[in-house]
Parts: structure tokens; C-alpha cells; sequence
């Protein structure tokens, strides 16, 4: 058995000291073996434009946040997962989630589905979704609106994913629900992280939903946070269940697919 908690912040933007700290208070005052924090979640969501994102970015896995991160991972024997701009050595800038492991980097993902004014702002990413072994189970990372796509959650749960760690900064209010959807259909743990409040610059504004969740390979929701409140949510599960495929003695959800017939999902 582990404890998964999604940390639920309330960033303001550009105040990295700030948010570092709020996130560490949230992560300090709960125990557990795996955190997830939002999206972005140390410099705030809303840019300006890309070169405002260039100017808040940093290199993984050097960076101050990514620093922060292996730091806290270290001090609580755990694996923290959180988001970042990411600026790449030849000038790419992605929204890019960073996993520690006790101090030890073991990924960096880049979002792949990209959600709005994000275009003007940030390079797609560029790699296939992967998992990364650790002390708290196979970890199958995503970012926000790439749990629109099926696509994501389903290659990461063929990869062997038992747990998807959800780093979002959500604006729709369907994904709570659909995550229901993704861990039923792929048998598998989500920990949905995402903010609350907004932020307001440069004539634009934007609300974010709350309501982090945790959700087990059944669809059960075994936690969720409220709409309006920074706060942590955990649960206690056996990541092995998410390795029973199983759904009656003659259907194995995984086993039963049918590749050959779904041409059109690669065309
Ligand atoms: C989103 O992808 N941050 C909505």
C-alpha cells in the first residue's frame, strides 16, 4: 500500500518564492510516498507571450523548481511530480512536468496536446508519452488537456502505466468526470492535481476549477478537493491492482483489443 496525494495550490503569478513555499507547507503537513502538484504550478499560468515564458523558464534538471522539487523529494522520501516551463539548450520552450525520486531526476515530460493560447506560447512536445519506474509504482505522467485525447492515457496504460500523474491547470469543468472514463477504461490510478483561483493580466483573465482528484481503476473517486481551497487530498491504495486487466474470466481489457482494426488512429 502507498499514499498518493494531489496537492491543490493557489499560485500567484510570477511569485516562484511564493509558490515554492505554499507548495512545501501543503506537502510538509501531509505524509505520503507520491506527490503531484499542478501544472505550472511555480510560476503561475497566464504569460504574456513567449518571451515572458523564455524569461520565466529553466533547464531540467537544474532549474530552480526542478531544485526545489529533488529537494523536498529528498527530505520526504517520496516522488514529487510538478509543473514547469521548460527552455531547452536550442531554444525550445515547453510545458513540461519534472518527477523526482528521492532526490533523483527520473523524468521530465512535455505536453503534447497543447490548449488554447498555449500555442503562442509554448513548443509541442515532442517525445511519445513514456513510464518511469519508482518507488511508488510505474508512473505514467500527463499534463492537463492531454487527457482529451484517449490516445495519452491508453498508450501509457499499454506502456505499463499503474498510476497517471495528472499535473493540470484546469479552465473546462468535464475532466474530473472523464478521468473516471480514462481510469476505467485503462484499469489504472489517476491523481488529477490542479489550482484554484485565477489569474488577470494584460486585459485577459482566466478561473481555474479545483477539485483535484484521485481516482482508482474502478472509476471510484477515492478523493477529491473543493472548488475555492489550496488543501492536499489523499488516498491509501495497492498500485497491483492496477495490474488485474482481468474484467470477467473471458475479457482481458487489454488483450482484448483489436490493433488491426484501428488503422485510423495512426493515419
Ligand atoms: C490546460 O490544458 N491547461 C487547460
Amino acid at each position: 500500500m502507498i499514499r498518493i496525494a494531489a496537492i491543490q495550490t493557489d499560485p500567484r503569478f510570477g511569485d516562484a518564492a511564493r509558490n515554492l513555499a505554499e507548495a512545501a507547507g501543503l506537502i510538509r503537513s501531509a505524509p505520503a510516498d507520491l506527490y503531484v502538484l499542478p501544472e505550472l504550478f511555480a510560476t503561475g499560468y497566464l504569460f504574456r507571450d513567449r518571451d515572458e515564458v523564455a524569461e520565466l523558464a529553466e533547464e531540467f534538471p537544474t532549474g530552480v523548481t526542478c531544485r526545489f522539487l529533488a529537494d523536498l523529494s529528498a527530505e520526504r522520501r517520496a516522488v514529487i511530480a510538478g509543473g514547469f516551463p521548460e527552455r531547452t539548450r536550442d531554444g525550445g520552450l515547453y510545458n513540461s512536468g519534472a518527477l523526482f525520486d528521492r532526490g533523483r531526476p527520473v523524468a521530465c515530460y512535455r505536453k503534447i496536446h497543447l490548449f488554447d493560447n498555449e500555442w503562442d506560447w509554448f513548443d509541442a512536445g515532442d517525445l511519445s508519452p513514456r513510464v518511469h519506474p519508482s518507488s511508488s509504482g510505474r508512473l505514467g505522467p500527463l499534463i492537463c488537456f492531454d487527457w482529451i485525447y484517449p490516445e495519452t492515457a491508453r498508450c501509457l496504460a499499454l506502456a505499463g502505466a499503474q498510476i497517471l500523474v495528472h499535473m493540470v491547470n484546469l479552465v473546462m469543468p468535464y475532466c474530473q468526470d472523464a478521468m473516471v472514463t480514462r481510469c476505467l477504461e485503462n484499469r489504472l490510478f489517476a491523481v488529477t492535481a490542479n489550482r484554484i483561483g485565477g489569474d488577470r493580466r494584460g486585459g485577459r483573465e482566466i478561473t481555474f476549477t479545483g477539485q483535484s482528484q484521485i481516482t482508482a481503476p474502478d472509476g471510484q473517486r477515492l478523493a477529491r478537493a473543493s472548488a475555492d481551497r489550496a488543501e492536499v487530498i489523499v488516498a491509501e491504495v495497492d498500485v497491483a491492482e492496477a495490474d488485474n486487466k482481468q474484467i470477467n474470466p473471458r475479457n482481458d481489457l487489454l488483450r482484448g483489443r483489436r490493433p488491426g482494426l484501428y488503422g485510423q488512429l495512426t493515419e
